[in-house]
């Protein structure tokens, strides 16, 4: 059996920025996890003593934090900006850029529309720039009962399908004056998406390797899974099974854009003894 990576996998630009940003952070706390992937969290843990708190009071005893990569809220950001701590923050620039956004277009009276998942930790985080009251949506049924005025700025999480999005703009210029749209997803996801749609097309089995709360890796098996029936989400090597592999040609591995490189080896070798 042959063993494909996509073309695209695995760490984007954010990621890899904020682990640089954490083994420099010797003995540091992060606020929330750093990266939605245990493992790598476990190592900067082993090896660099980088401590994650899941509550900000658990940020009592440290003098030093690190902003996660998908940032936090702004009042907790004022908050430990005040506190006298050492702030390091490692949000991915493509996540404060839609937090600018969101805050300067509720400053301008625009009514914000942002287009993502609001329990995910960076919906959280661009929400709360919103000056006035925004609305989040995963649909455009979710956009009903709303005033949205006639003025409205809309902006995607990072990690959304851009045709999904598309669906929301086209709802809201047939529904609303004055539409001011700002494409915030993320190329690393779009570029990760794309190779993962194609290999998926080849492959008679498809392994997506990543988080099982990391939402872009969710999307990537969500877009393999429709081309290739034999699809499997895991997280780690010891996950895999030997049956998968019966009897086919051609295996297509992907990872999430927070999947550690090292990650992806193990599996990688794990599928090869599988296959010989
Ligand atoms: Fe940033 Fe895009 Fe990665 S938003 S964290 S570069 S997936």
């Amino acid at each position: 059996m042959e063993i494909k990576l996509a073309e695209n996998y695995g760490f984007c630009f954010g990621v890899k920025r904020a682990i640089e940003i954490a083994e420099e952070s010797k003995n540091a706390y992060t606020y929330g996890p750093l990266i939605h992937n245990r493992e790598e969290i476990n190592r900067l843990q082993e090896n660099f003593n980088v401590t994650t708190a899941h509550e900000i009071d658990e940020l009592e005893n440290t003098d030093r934090v690190i902003i996660r990569t998908h940032g936090i809220v702004k009042d907790e950001l004022k908050k430990l900006n005040e506190s006298g701590k050492e702030i390091i923050n490692a949000t991915c620039p493509f996540v404060t850029k839609p937090q600018e956004i969101v805050e300067q277009m509720s400053k301008e009276g625009y009514k914000v529309v942002i287009f993502g998942d609001e329990k995910h930790p960076e919906v959280k985080g661009v929400k709360s720039y919103a000056v006035n009251d925004p609305v989040v949506v995963m649909g455009i049924e979710d956009l009903e009962g709303h005033h949205l005025g006639v003025k409205v700025a809309v902006v995607s999480q990072t990690t959304r399908k851009v045709k999904e999005f598309m669906k929301i703009v086209n709802h809201l210029i047939e529904n609303v004056k004055e539409v001011r749209v700002f494409n915030t997803i993320c190329n690393a996801t779009f570029e990760n998406q794309e190779a993962a749609d194609k290999l998926s097309k080849e492959a008679d089995v498809m392994i997506v390797i990543g988080g099982k709360n990391s939402s872009n890796t969710k999307q990537l098996f969500s877009i393999v899974e429709r081309n290739c029936k034999d699809s499997y989400h895991i997280e780690v090597p010891e996950e895999l099974q030997p049956e998968w592999f019966e009897g086919k040609k051609l295996c297509g591995v992907t990872a999430g854009a927070s999947t550690p490189d090292w990650i992806i080896q193990n599996v990688i070798e794990k599928i090869r003894k599988f296959s010989v």
